[in-house]
């Protein structure tokens, strides 16, 4: 996101969000987009947004509801786990922590915010082969999992999955998900 991000206005850094390097008190708005439940502690991460915003800050934070695996997706998940590919990510998301606007609400409640608008919105989007398959490939679990394969495995693996995702049909290319959107007042 930041080497797409060249052009902005703006100075752009990365960070820890459990630990961000911002003086407190200093920004008006905060959005943790989809990044919530790959936290340690979403709390204490709700708690350092807070510390930087200025009183009456606002953050914004979504999370999923519903995030179902498409038909493609699952194709994936079989061949690479018979491919014998694990996933080496210390700490999987927590979905389950915050998949109701009740739990993210005491989530940012616990973190002294106090809840604005909370709201669901429906998503879908349908995806092409090649879109699908770069996702897969450079992102994400499906990537770390194909990184756990020595190169020959690798591309068996690859293999057997195009075969199979030969077969799909443009229906089970498509997401659909419900995020839960949120505001609050710091
Ligand atoms: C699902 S992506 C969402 C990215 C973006 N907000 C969006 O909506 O497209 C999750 C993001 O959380 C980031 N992330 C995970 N753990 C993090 C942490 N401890 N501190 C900061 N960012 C983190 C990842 O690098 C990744 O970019």
């Amino acid at each position: 996101m930041l080497a797409r991000a060249t052009g902005a206005r703006v100075p752009l850094v990365a960070m820890d969000a459990m630990t961000l390097g911002i003086r407190t008190g200093t920004f008006d708005s905060a959005v943790l987009a989809f990044v919530l439940f790959h936290v340690p502690d979403p709390s204490a991460a709700l708690a350092e947004v807070r510390r930087v915003l200025r009183r009456q800050g606002a953050v914004g934070v979504t999370t999923w509801a519903e995030d179902p695996v498409t038909k493609a997706g699952q194709i994936w998940d079989e061949e690479l786990s018979g491919c014998g590919a694990w996933d080496p990510s210390p700490q999987p998301p927590d979905h389950e922590s915050m998949n109701t606007p009740a739990k993210v609400g005491r989530l940012l409640s616990a973190a002294g915010f106090t809840p604005g608008r909370v709201w669901i919105e429906r998503l879908e989007h349908q995806w092409d082969m090649p879109r699908f398959t770069a996702l897969r490939t450079h992102f994400g679990a499906t990537k770390r999992k194909l990184d756990t394969l020595e190169l020959r495995k690798r591309e068996t693996c690859l293999d057997q999955i195009g075969e199979r995702m030969s077969h799909v049909e443009a229906g089970d290319l498509v997401c659909r998900g419900a995020a839960i959107c949120v505001t609050a007042a710091a």
